[in-house]
């Protein structure tokens, strides 16, 4: 099994408009709502993998019923803790004239002592029962920067644990060395507080990662300019596919789910590779966090071209 953590989740709305217009009145092409959450969308696309996944973390009590709703939707197998407030809605405007997506994100519920230990609890009883627990996303208030590396340090072998976040929560989770990261090209330039201008300065700042906290795989995504994936003795560059981008939500949790269901299968890195871009072209392919099929993925990893880089 497979555990992802969300523990500021978000309702997704997202809206579709022709051509935004500021401060005038709208006229929407589409809206849907799906349950979001790095880690909640991670555990969607494992799920359709094949994976047997299974989403933990926290969720508002007070709007509990629509959210009950959204994740049977996607079947979900999940076992979250129940917060006294409601779960947040992140939007997302899509603009199909000039296919950009703006963000406005809520900041979400709060949590207390209690909603720790718990979750403490839930880490301690998932890790026993998981090959991976896969942590995303940011910090609810209430929690200190350093919350990632003191779960991640709860996760006992034979579990390992994967994290997707930005900034100090990034830089924290590493000292306790998760085998997997994933960050964006910003998101690794940022923790390491330099550009990184070439393929070699890349590889070169994902072994420091390795070589300094313990990490074993450092999965750098660039969006449409493709990814590098740098263990301690392999480097490999994956070519983005060519698809028609139609938005960018949730590319990089796909991706991560894509990888991480191969590692949890033994599949080898070429695959997890393969397959993590081609479950990144296809989330950019779709709007919002429509789903795609394994068969999807199959199709498309068959024509990811990869290589060595140093
Ligand atoms: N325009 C694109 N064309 C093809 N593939 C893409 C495109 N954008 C993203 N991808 C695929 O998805 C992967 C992850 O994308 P990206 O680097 O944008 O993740 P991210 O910034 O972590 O996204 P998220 O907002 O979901 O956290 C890329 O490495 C690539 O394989
Ligand atoms: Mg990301």
């Amino acid at each position: 099994m497979i555990t992802t953590v969300t523990l500021n989740p978000a309702i997704d709305r997202t809206v579709v408009v022709e051509k935004f217009a500021f401060g005038e009145v709208n006229r929407v092409q589409s809206v849907r709502e799906d349950m979001g959450g790095k880690g909640i969308n991670v555990a969607r696309i494992l799920k359709s993998l094949g994976s047997q996944a299974k989403a933990t973390g926290f969720i508002g009590h007070s709007n509990i019923g629509h959210v009950r709703s959204l994740l049977e939707q996607d079947g979900l197998d999940t076992d979250l803790i129940e917060i006294d407030a409601a779960t947040r809605t992140n939007t997302k405007l899509i603009e199909t004239d000039s296919r950009s997506t703006t963000d406005i994100n809520e900041a979400g519920f709060s949590v207390d002592a209690a909603a720790i230990s718990a979750i403490e609890a839930k880490i301690d009883a998932l890790s026993a029962q998981s090959q991976f627990i896969v942590f995303s996303g940011s910090l609810p208030k209430g929690l200190p920067t350093d919350f990632y590396r003191q779960l991640i340090s709860r996760v006992q072998p034979p579990c390992q644990s994967v994290l997707d976040a930005d900034g100090i929560l990034l830089l924290e989770g590493l000292k306790a060395a998760p085998t997997l990261i994933k960050p964006n090209i910003h998101e690794l330039e940022s923790a390491l507080g330099t550009q990184l201008e070439t393929e070699a300065a890349i590889v070169a700042a994902c072994r420091q990662l390795i070589e300094k906290f313990g990490i074993v795989y450092v999965l750098v995504s660039m969006g449409g300019d493709g990814s590098i994936l740098v263990s301690q003795d392999q480097a490999l560059f994956a070519e983005p596919l060519k698809v028609d981008v139609r938005g960018t939500v949730g590319a990089g949790d796909s991706m991560l789910a894509g990888f991480v269901h191969c590692l949890s299968q033994n599949l080898g890195l070429e695959q997890a590779l393969s397959w993590a871009t081609a479950c990144g072209a296809l989330a950019v392919s779709k709007v919002g966090t429509e789903s795609f099929s394994r068969q999807d993925v199959e199709r498309m990893a068959a024509q990811v071209v990869l290589r060595p880089t140093r």
